[in-house]
């Protein structure tokens, strides 16, 4: 049986889970291969650790990283460090003193993926980072290898497993968006500062590693669109399944007519016959459209110890073999010949829309906000207007036909300023 040494740097949930299936007695890794990864050290900064872990006494236990980047007889580096400093600094060190790296570090890759996979290139080592998306799922593999033969039309879907909690908790039990996300704090599932994941930011840094995967290029990770669920309201869920459509977050990347890219992350209105409506709780799903293939999509915990654990050891499998060295070297999207490209403007995205305006109750309201609706080149496709007690103001839901996002701001804008028209207007995309 040959071996390949791993150092793994950051003791959290998902390193212990790592460290359980490298241990294991009767591991199918052993089962299944000829040549095996074997944990030779493990790096945190935390003593009480070492204690909790009941490391064999062959394992090396050190609270410095460079300790196991410096040791010759470690082959890869696993970063579970997370967040941007010190772990690029361990990536980078790893890659200079000639390891192969494995991370999950998502916003890593986002942030500094061209300036990584450089370094990795000039050191001719490999960077792996199935675990980075879609926690458990092997999205990248797929997008990488499976669907190596594909020109990708699109990728979409739900990344983010604590924000399709809280929607779930909203559409099915009829709760606030706070009362779902406390919940979703209790169980565990969203941090104590919940920011990142309810503003959709760990949506756009997984999208942006699908993207650049996917269709080969690099851009700017600062022009990706970004809107959380933060803002959703209740009764935007329950107009939507009046109309037929569920609210999911959305990490959404297409290639458009003119060869553009649209990347963006927003709450979106699907249809209820989606399959992707039928993710539900803290599941992930990701569709993925090819020429060749179809369409497609891949279903699982996007999240958890065990499930992201599976897709690091996938990936120290790769570097073990000799696979992840062959496809990091031999793709252009890792290389310096990858193109760089623009995203498209939101201002740009052609969609349907759902907006929820709270007007004043009296005749001609409707026929001014379709007025400059209509002004604005934006048709509309239906209209909901339900009674409500007493004389306050009423919401008026109008679903339109597909429109130019920068029209229908523009028409927006006019509408906001009529005199029957309070409070703000919510807008919502829709993806049929
Ligand atoms: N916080 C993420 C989620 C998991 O809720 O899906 C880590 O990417």
């Amino acid at each position: 049986m040959k071996t390949f040494n791993v150092g793994l740097i950051g003791m959290g949930t998902v390193g212990t889970g790592v460290a359980s299936i490298l241990l294991e007695k009767n591991s199918p890794l052993v089962e299944k291969l000829n040549c095996v990864p074997v944990l030779k050290g493990i790096a945190d900064s935390n003593p009480e650790v070492r204690k909790k872990l009941k490391l064999p006494s062959d394992v090396l236990f050190v609270n410095n990283a460079k300790e196991l980047i410096g040791n010759p007889d470690i082959h890869v580096i696993v970063e579970l460090v997370g967040g941007i400093h010190p772990a690029k600094e361990i990536i980078m060190d790893a890659l200079e003193n000639g390891k192969d790296v494995v991370t999950a570090n998502k916003m890593l890759l986002a942030l500094h993926g061209s300036e990584i996979f450089s370094k990795a290139q000039k050191h001719g080592k490999s960077i792996s980072f199935e675990a980075s998306v879609g926690g458990g799922i092997p999205i990248i593999a797929a997008v990488r290898d499976g669907f190596i033969a594909n020109r990708i039309e699109s990728i979409f879907g739900i990344v983010n497993g604590t924000t399709n909690y809280i929607l779930t908790k909203m559409t099915r039990e009829n709760v606030k968006y706070s009362d779902a996300l406390s919940e979703a704090q209790k169980m565990g599932y969203a941090e104590k500062d919940p920011t990142m994941d309810v503003e959709g930011i760990d949506s756009s840094h997984k999208l942006a590693i699908l993207a650049r995967l996917g269709f080969g290029v690099d851009f700017d990770y600062k022009q990706i669109y970004c809107e959380g669920i933060n803002n959703v309201d209740l009764s935007d869920i329950w107009y939507a399944h009046e109309l037929g459509y569920t609210l999911k977050l959305l990490a959404i990347a297409k290639r458009t007519a003119n060869n553009n890219i649209e990347l963006r992350v927003n709450p979106t209105l699907l249809t209820q016959e989606h399959p992707l409506s039928s993710v539900n709780g803290v599941f992930n799903a990701i569709c993925v459209n090819g020429s060749a293939v179809g369409e497609t999509m891949l279903y699982g915990r996007g999240a958890g110890q065990m499930p992201t654990a599976s897709a690091v050891v996938a990936d120290l499998v790769d570097v073990a073999l000799g696979r992840a060295g062959i496809t990091f070297a031999a793709m252009k999207t890792f290389s310096r010949h990858c193109e760089r490209v623009q995203i498209a403007d939101i201002l740009q995205v052609k969609t349907r829309y759902y907006l929820r305006f709270s007007v004043v109750d009296k005749p001609g309201v409707l026929a001014k906000i379709s007025g400059s609706l209509g002004d604005n080149e934006i048709s509309i496709a239906s209209v909901i207007q339900h009674k409500v007690k007493g004389d306050g103001n009423v919401p008026l839901v109008i679903m339109t036909h597909v429109a130019e996002e920068g029209k229908l701001r523009k028409a927006l804008s006019e509408i906001t300023k009529l005199d029957v028209v309070k409070d703000q207007t919510r807008l919502l995309r829709v993806e049929e």
